[in-house]
């Protein structure tokens, strides 16, 4: 089995014992990780344990108790899944080994697909705030790789392939979820960045050059750990503001979370309709 490196090896196994100790009969095999606009997400779970990250060995300590981040541990449509609402993120100072922890944690306890939102600022004129937008591939744009070890001697040899990094099959049942619930689910590109400035409007358009539809600060760790580790993986973006210089004003952090708020009912729809396919798949 892939491993993190180092200490977080140990914490990963004592994290999973945690968890494990608390499913009882519940079987998790799909895991979601909730970004910026997807917090609602948590409200549709039938419950049947939750920790707070900080309770948690190896999670990244991520502000007060109770705001720090939660794994919620239950059912969605009678699914049993895990749900990680709130995330570490590289610009505030966490190493990818970090921020790449919890999944981690859900390849020892044995999760086979994994669903990763976040909140994405638009650069493909097609794409408007308040839509959502199904992630086809990444571009890597943070200047670091999670899987590089912070060690010589760390690595394992193996290149990870990535040529179908997002997973058709989940990709297809999230396409059909939006269909469902009339919801124009666009598809695109995700550039992630280090952060934590935004971009310029030069960057946003050398990033649309390259290839990029939708431009945000996480996703990328989460998702080539997760491969790293077998994982199927699906991921959608909430666009919640135009990139810098594509809208004509300046793009700040309330607008994302405005635009986060006015969606979430969406994103939970959504959710909620992808478990069920996947509960009948
Ligand atoms: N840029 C980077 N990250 C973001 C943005 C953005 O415009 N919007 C939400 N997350």
């Amino acid at each position: 089995m892939p491993r993190p490196q180092n200490a977080s090896n140990r914490l990963a196994e004592s994290a999973a014992k945690m968890i494990r100790g608390r499913l009882g009969r519940l079987k998790p095999t799909l895991g979601l990780v909730l970004g910026s606009g997807f917090h609602g997400v948590a409200a549709v779970v039938k419950p049947k344990a939750s920790f707070d990250y900080v309770d948690m060995p190896g999670f990244p300590k991520t502000g007060v108790k109770g705001h720090s981040g939660r794994l919620i541990v239950g059912t969605v449509a009678k699914v049993p899944i895990m749900i990680f609402s709130g995330r570490a993120h590289f610009y505030e100072g966490y190493s990818m080994e970090e921020i790449t922890f919890p999944i981690w944690v859900m390849s020892r306890l044995g999760l086979t697909d994994l669903v990763v939102t976040n909140a994405a600022g638009g650069i493909d004129s097609k794409l408007r705030p308040g839509d959502f937008m199904l992630l086809r591939d990444h571009l890597n744009l943070m200047g670091v790789n999670p899987l590089r070890p912070t060690q010589p001697g760390g690595w394992d040899g193996e290149f990870l392939d990535l040529t179908e990094a997002y997973d058709p099959g989940l990709a297809g049942l999230l396409k059909k979820s939006a269909k469902k619930i009339r919801l124009k689910l666009k598809q695109g590109i995700y550039a992630a960045v280090s952060g934590p400035t935004y971009e310029t409007p030069a960057e946003v358009k050398m990033y649309g050059r390259l290839g990029a539809s939708a431009v945000g600060m996480s996703t990328v760790p989460e998702v080539v750990v997760a491969r790293q580790c077998g994982l199927r993986v699906a991921g959608v973006s909430l666009i919640t503001n135009a990139a810098a210089g594509t809208g004509g004003t300046e793009v700040n952090h309330s607008e994302v979370l405005e635009t986060g708020n006015l969606a979430e009912s969406m994103g939970q729809a959504l959710i909620r309709e992808f478990c069920q396919l996947y509960a009948d798949r």
